[in-house]
């Protein structure tokens, strides 16, 4: 599903981004000594050096909540109204995350729930929070995502356990116009449930009694994830009428610095335009993206007015993709 905000009286427009990451530091020599693996292996096949880890008096809501203040913080707002949060970890299946982020914010009773698209979460809450601005229901919304992947991922599967790291992003939309820098201007959401087993993690009546770790079959996402970001970025890039010569900032989920490199190829960006940057926190899910256009910001391939084209993977399967022109903004940053 493409669609085109172009033109569209009414837009989101992204107006503040914050993070928030454990200050713990896992790095690939922690792990060397407890699986059957090696630096070389992890940093060759991923691009990885470390993650973080919360410590075990931090909740995902935490970090969510740092994040969001944050990205307040970062937009100059005292209030918005309403939260969509994308998690996959979340502290405990019900009830969401989001009324208790907004509570702690001291945000209201405003609209507030949890997105579930794992990696794709970030912006299929974007593409929400835009549906919500379009229809009236807030003039602003938070749009955060955070994760604990340490909490699922079996520490004693190398395959999943170099992988994955904690951290939190949020940003800030506004009702704004489609010619306002920030303002998001196309969006493609898909999803295909036939690959459903290839990322999971089991059930209570699928293992009663069982271990209910994260699992994924990594080859196959591997391929799927390089064919549905770069056909989905194409899709939002065509909507804007921008060509890969024409994009500043591709900034992708990240997964795998390959696949990062092989959907910036499979596109056809010029050299530098993809954003990687999962060196030193890993994969951290929904967060990453929010996570990477700090360090864009940081490494100046992000500046304002920036051709800037998001894309998300992950399980479901699900993917997303957005594109907007970059604002003028200072991202707010803290560690827990
Ligand atoms: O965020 C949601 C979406 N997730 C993704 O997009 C992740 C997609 N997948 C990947 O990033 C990669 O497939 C992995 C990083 C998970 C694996 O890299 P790969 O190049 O696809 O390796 P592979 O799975 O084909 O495994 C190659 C070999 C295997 O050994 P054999 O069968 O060739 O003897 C694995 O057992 O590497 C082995 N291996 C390891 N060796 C050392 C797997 N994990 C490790 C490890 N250290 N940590």
């Amino acid at each position: 599903m493409a669609r085109r905000t172009v033109g569209a009286p009414v837009a989101a427009v992204v107006a503040g981004l914050g993070t928030c990451l454990p200050a713990g530091k896992v790095d690939n020599a922690d792990l060397v000594g407890i699986l059957d693996t090696s630096d070389a292996w992890i940093r060759s096949r991923t691009g990885i050096s470390s993650r973080r880890r919360v410590s075990d008096d931090v909740s995902v809501t935490d970090l969510a909540c740092a994040a969001a203040v944050n990205a307040l913080d970062s937009a100059g707002a005292g209030t918005v109204g309403g939260v969509v949060l994308a998690t996959s970890t979340p502290d405990r299946p019900c009830p969401p995350a989001a009324p208790e982020v907004a509570h702690r914010l001291g945000l209201g009773c405003v609209p507030a729930f949890d997105v579930s698209a794992v990696c794709s979460g970030f912006v299929y809450g974007l593409a929400t929070a835009w549906g919500w601005l379009a229809a009236g229901i807030a003039d602003s919304v938070l749009v955060v995502a955070a994760e604990t992947y340490s909490r699922i991922v079996d520490p004693a599967d190398r395959a999943t356990a170099v992988l994955f790291g904690d951290g939190a992003g949020a940003v800030v939309v506004r009702r704004g116009t489609p010619e306002e820098p920030g303002a998001l201007l196309a969006f493609d959401l898909g999803s295909d449930g036939s690959g459903a087993e290839l990322i999971r993690v089991p059930g209570v009546r699928e293992r009663p009694d069982g271990e209910r770790w994260f699992a994924m079959a990594g080859r196959k996402v591997y391929l799927q994830a390089v064919d549905r970001m770069a056909a989905s970025a194409l899709r939002v890039m065509k909507d804007c009428s921008w060509t890969p010569e024409t994009v500043d900032a591709f900034v992708p989920h990240q997964a795998n610095l390959r696949i990062v490199e092989a959907v910036a190829g499979r596109l056809g960006l010029p050299a530098g335009r993809a954003v990687g940057a999962l060196a030193d926190v890993g994969n951290t899910a929904a967060a990453s993206i929010p996570l990477a256009l700090v360090d864009a910001l940081a490494a100046r391939v992000l500046k304002p007015g920036a051709r800037t084209v998001l894309s998300a993977f992950g399980g479901g399967l699900t993917w997303a993709s957005s594109a907007l022109i970059w604002p003028q903004l200072t991202p707010v940053c803290t560690e827990v």
